[in-house]
């Protein structure tokens, strides 16, 4: 089937339309003409591979990477960086428009300063058997072996080589599936995945020991955590811990996010190591932060305080559950659990803000949320909407799901005051967007 390529959809897909099927083509530029395979149809729609490429896109590149078409993690490569952004800001306004009804003509986004060499964390499959590390193939689980990734930093470059040659000596467990790492200021460190419902993270590292013995002069000393220092903060954190991969563009990130902000009280959802958190503390007079990973817990709390910082309340919680028995009244949570214990370490000036919040008596100024790329729950919109905070600030690395919370944050009484997004993931659909709201 011959196609045209007329512009590239959220998930990244070339969207044309032939034979009265719409089909979505992987790997193409927009006014790609095309000679495409229709690999599988669902519904009316076909999704296809490029057999031939009949005449190019003017916006269309040769893709440097030698894995570009197997490796399932770069999907842009085929474009230039211009059309790349192009593509991002389109995507973003054609999920606002279609899920929320918003027009945002005027959406900009913020290039990346490396377009290559930025990612700073990464994941890599292991298949033992077949004795292959790398990324998965583009929807499929099956491993694509990877010596050379053009989009690392090269200090997780270095990290990857050393696997390598500890896959070629056999000296990796042969029951790890997954490797991460992340670099810090001055060193990286990697943690091997095993069956995740079966392991702890410290067991993680314990069973890394094993299973890199061939590369342990380079790396034991690297097995633990890094510090990570973003516009003047320093950030200690693990190889297991959510954290931007893109720390080049992190300080105007968080600029857009709280750089104006100021007043009494903030309240972050989903804060990970406290990337926001640290700088929300140093603008508000009382902050309160949830979490529900353990270890990202333990690091928000530590790099709080090794700022100097304690008005800053790191709960560990799953944010709907907190939103729901914090905010959705005392008697439901005395019903619950019959007293604060799951907050040991409260202090008393907490407890004071945390009840007032509860009894509605306190505005809270400023909420952040930056949730998965799930976005957030029903109910955590309802909280937030239950909660009047005066400002909100969305951090989003979906478009979609944004889109769709924000019809929900709006419909609730908000009006958007701006979007902007950020290329955090070059050569990639993915894309950040930070969303500024106010009642
Ligand atoms: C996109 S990351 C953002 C982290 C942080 N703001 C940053 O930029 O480094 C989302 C975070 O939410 C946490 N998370 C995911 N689902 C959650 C939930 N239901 N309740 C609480 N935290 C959650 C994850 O552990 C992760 O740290």
């Amino acid at each position: 089937m011959e196609v045209t390529i007329e512009r590239i959809l959220p998930g990244g897909l070339g969207l044309a339309h032939a034979d009265g099927q719409t089909v979505m083509v992987a790997l193409a530029a927009p006014g790609d003409r095309l000679r495409v395979r229709v690999e599988r149809v669902k519904g009316s729609v076909a999704f296809a591979s490029i057999e031939e490429i009949i005449e190019a896109s003017p916006y269309r590149v040769e893709p440097p990477c030698p894995y570009f078409g197997r490796c399932g993690g770069c999907d842009f490569q085929q474009m230039n960086y211009e059309a790349q952004l192009a593509a991002k800001k389109e995507i973003i306004k054609d999920c606002l428009h279609r899920i929320a009804k918003i027009d945002a003509p005027d959406c900009q986004i913020v290039a990346a300063p490396n377009q290559w060499h930025y990612r700073s964390r990464a994941q890599w499959q292991y298949d033992a058997e077949a004795k292959r590390l790398g990324y998965f193939e583009g929807g499929s689980r099956r491993v694509c072996d990877v010596a050379e990734c053009a989009v690392l930093v090269p200090e997780l470059q270095w990290v990857l080589e050393d696997l390598r040659a500890s896959m070629a000596a056999e000296l990796l467990a042969g029951d790890a599936h997954y490797f991460r790492a992340i670099a810090g200021d001055d060193t990286a460190v990697v943690a091997a995945g095993f069956e995740r419902s079966h392991r702890t993270s410290s067991q993680h590292r314990h069973d890394l020991e094993d299973s890199v013995s061939s590369i342990e002069e380079e790396i034991e000393e690297e097995i633990g955590e890094v510090a990570r220092t973003i516009a003047g903060e320093i950030y200690h954190l693990s190889a297991e811990s959510f954290f931007q991969t893109n720390v080049e563009l992190l300080p105007q990130l968080i600029e857009e996010a709280i750089g104006e902000q100021h007043g009494d009280t903030a309240v972050e959802l989903y804060c990970g190591v406290g990337l926001f958190t640290v700088p929300l503390a140093r603008r508000f007079k009382d902050v309160m932060a949830v979490e529900d990973d353990s270890d990202a817990t333990e690091f928000a709390q530590q790099n709080l305080a090794n700022a100097g910082l304690s008005n800053a309340e790191v709960i560990k919680s799953d944010v709907g559950e907190w939103l729901d028995l914090e905010c959705g009244g005392i008697a439901q949570r005395r019903r619950r659990f019959g007293s604060d214990r799951q907050h040991p370490a409260k202090s008393e000036h907490q407890k004071e803000i945390q009840s007032a919040v509860t009894a509605g008596a306190l505005q809270i100024d400023f909420l952040l949320l930056d949730p998965p790329r799930a976005g957030a729950e029903s109910r955590v919109i309802s909280g937030i909407l239950k909660l009047k905070p005066k400002r909100i600030c969305y951090v989003s690395c979906d478009p979609a799901t944004l889109a769709r919370d924000l019809s929900k944050i709006i419909a609730g009484g908000y009006s958007l005051d701006s979007i902007l997004a950020f290329d955090m993931f070059p050569q990639t659909h993915h894309v950040e967007t930070v969303v500024h709201l106010s009642s």
